[in-house]
């Protein structure tokens, strides 16, 4: 049951960061307006099960009233708010404190402050002083750390390594971080390990209308079928995508569509996300959108 719907405000970021599933940073377009915001906000009052909406990206506070307007919406639908950021905008604890009020002031149940060296160097890192900020302002706030990939022992198979640190290899952390590291077989990757294609319970939106089941990867689009009977009418089976990873992960998609699936992958991701390239011309409905497949002029 669809209970999340993480709204990508944009994707326009200040950083660039090596490791970014969206391929973010500041030539990335596709921001909300205000009115596409106020038509979503419309679709949502309709899903019954969605009770939270995180306000994400790119850098969401780059957008500063667009942010404040949208959860001051989702609030008066009495719908709990999420952020994720990158506090670039925390040059002190006091500073902090000016940006982060307003919001303390509508009710945030979770903001999470990225904390980590693809982010910050140790001397600067204003996630610090927006974290502190935060607890200042009684607001709930966490930190989020993905570490550079590491090579460690695999604990199931002597010999062999699997990679640590948390990255998820899809999008620019392939195109930057997958060189010699070590890989598995594709025949071995027949699984879909991190989201639930077929009962999601998040789901990310942008501007475009690509209603993200995983990054690129869409249910359909919401400037064309309304939200509310995207998410009722989603079926797994009939999707063209989706129905070959739930039966046998980026193995059984790369066979399904006669791509040759003879090489090594880091991970299911990695794998995955090299067979939907190929294939981004075939399923332009579902593998969208292209700048997050790190294609800037489609
Ligand atoms: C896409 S960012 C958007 C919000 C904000 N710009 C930030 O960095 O916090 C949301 C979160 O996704 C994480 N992330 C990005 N690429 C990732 C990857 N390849 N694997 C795991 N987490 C990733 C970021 O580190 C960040 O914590
Ligand atoms: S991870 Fe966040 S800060 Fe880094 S480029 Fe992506 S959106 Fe920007
Ligand atoms: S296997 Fe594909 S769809 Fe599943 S989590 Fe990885 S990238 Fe996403």
């Amino acid at each position: 049951m669809l209970k999340e719907i993480h709204i990508l405000l944009t994707y326009t970021c200040l950083y660039e960061c090596d490791h970014c599933f969206l391929y973010c940073g500041p030539e990335a377009e596709g921001t909300f307006t205000i009115t596409q915001l106020r038509q979503v906000f419309t679709e949502i009052a309709k899903v019954e099960s969605i009770n939270k909406v995180y306000f994400e990206g790119g850098e969401a506070f780059l957008f500063y009233p667009l942010l404040l307007e949208g959860i001051r919406l989702a609030r008066t639908q009495g719908l709990e708010v999420g952020i994720v950021t990158n506090s670039f905008w925390a040059t002190s604890v006091a500073d902090a404190e000016l940006w982060l009020k307003p919001l303390a002031e509508l009710g945030i149940s979770d903001i999470s402050m990225s904390d980590d060296s693809f982010h910050f160097s140790a001397e600067e890192n204003p996630a610090k002083f927006a974290l502190q900020a935060a607890k200042n302002l009684g607001m709930p706030a966490g930190a989020i750390c993905i570490e550079e990939p590491t090579i460690q022992p695999n604990p199931t198979a002597a010999g062999e390594s699997v990679v640590g640190g948390g990255v998820i290899f899809r999008g620019r952390a392939i195109e930057k971080l997958a060189n010699e590291l070590p890989t598995r077989p594709a025949r071995e990757l027949t699984t879909c390990p991190y989201e639930d294609l077929t009962n999601p319970t998040r789901v990310h939106l942008d501007s475009y209308g690509h209603l993200h089941l995983c990054q690129g990867l869409s249910m359909g689009n919401i400037w064309e079928t309304p939200l509310s009977e995207l998410v009722k009418n989603h079926s797994v089976k009939k999707h063209a995508v989706c129905a070959p990873l739930v039966a046998g992960g980026p193995q059984q998609l790369a066979i399904d569509n006669g791509i040759d699936s003879g090489g090594r992958y880091i991970e299911e991701c990695h794998y995955c996300y090299e067979v939907r390239k190929q294939l981004l011309d075939q399923y332009p409905e579902y593998l969208v959108p292209k700048q997050v497949y790190g294609i800037t002029n489609p």
